[in-house]
């Protein structure tokens, strides 16, 4: 079977659609064929830059079919999504056939196909529980800052739907319908725009950190690399695995709470395109990689 691996780091043209092994379904685990993942920043990162162990096989997120199961809430032929932490576990889902424990599995969300789906499970997790770190509830006033990414715009629909009023920053003029299509009330590309102090909880999830913003006594969470500000009580959010919260998100999917967008889809053979197209910006949905069904055995 192919999967996209990299043996050393660097730019696009280090990355390989190379031949391995099927992977062997093990105790709990589930087989799963890839039918589309998507890109997010962490694969461009570990691409590029010094993290995670070489030779890796890349990818977190995963849309497909089950193919065999060792965990008796999954059976051949249902549609799932999961999330795996790459760097963490080595198990990369760029790849035709992947194995992975039953607990990260969630049905696929019936509403949408499998490359809608395939932009859920990373961005939604780590929307989900940023905004649950901040503790965003009903009549909070909330700043997605990033509205339209990948993750941010999850966040706006999500905080949205647990009752707040949500605002948003955007990089460019041009993001600011998109971000307002999402739920988004005021959204600005120009943090000066921002009043001072009127925000229970600023999501944080690119660029500058906006401070000025944030209420007294208010939540900062930033999910970006960046350092925290100087806030008290500003926290990082470190997305975690986990089916059942993904079963959450794709229930919100076929519910029409949460819309999934997808700017690009690229075959598998395209990878290298498709890192620079994510990396070049300026999307307001993501970029999914389609897997073409096998012709013979199971992932081939
Ligand atoms: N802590 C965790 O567990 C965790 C989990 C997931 C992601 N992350 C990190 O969180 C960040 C966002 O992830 P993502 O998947 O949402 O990425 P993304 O899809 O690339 O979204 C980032 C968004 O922020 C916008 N942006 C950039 N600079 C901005 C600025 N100065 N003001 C307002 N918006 C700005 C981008 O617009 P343009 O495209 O126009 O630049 C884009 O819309 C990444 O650094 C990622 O590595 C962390």
């Amino acid at each position: 079977m192919r999967a996209v691996g990299i043996d050393m780091h660097g730019g696009t043209d280090v990355l390989r659609v190379r031949r391995v092994p099927e992977p062997v379904v093990g105790a709990g685990e589930v087989l799963v064929r890839t039918v589309a993942s998507s890109l997010n920043p962490v694969d461009a990162k570990t691409r590029e830059w010094e993290i995670g162990t070489l030779p890796a096989n890349l990818g977190w997120d995963l849309s497909g079919v089950v193919l065999d199961s060792e965990d008796e809430r999954f059976r051949p032929g249902d549609r799932v999504i999961a999330m795996s932490a790459q760097i963490a576990t080595g198990r990369g889902t760029w790849a035709d056939v992947v194995s992975l424990p039953g607990d990260l599995l969630a049905a696929a969300p019936g509403r949408v196909g499998p490359e809608e789906a395939a932009t859920l499970p990373l961005a939604g997790l780590t929307a989900l529980q940023a905004l649950e770190s901040a503790d965003v509830g009903a009549g909070d006033r909330v700043l997605v800052v990033g509205a339209v990414g990948g993750v941010g715009g999850l966040a706006v629909q999500l905080a949205r739907h647990l009752g707040a009023r949500v605002d948003g920053l955007v990089s460019r003029t041009s993001h600011v319908d998109a971000a307002r299509e999402l739920g988004a009330e005021l959204v600005v590309d120009d943090p000066a725009e921002l009043a001072d102090g009127v925000y229970q909880v600023v999501l944080h999830t690119a660029g500058p950190h906006v401070t000025h913003a944030l209420a007294e006594g208010g939540r900062y969470v930033s999910i970006a690399d960046a350092p925290l500000p100087d806030v008290p009580g500003a926290s990082k959010s470190y997305v975690e695995q986990s089916g059942k919260q993904l079963g959450e998100l794709a229930r919100l999917v076929d519910d029409g709470v949460l819309r999934l967008r997808v700017a690009a889809d690229l075959p598998v053979e395209r990878v290298g395109e498709a890192h620079e197209l994510f990396e070049a910006g300026g999307l307001t949905g993501k970029v999914v990689l389609t897997f073409s069904p096998p012709t013979t055995g199971r992932g081939e």
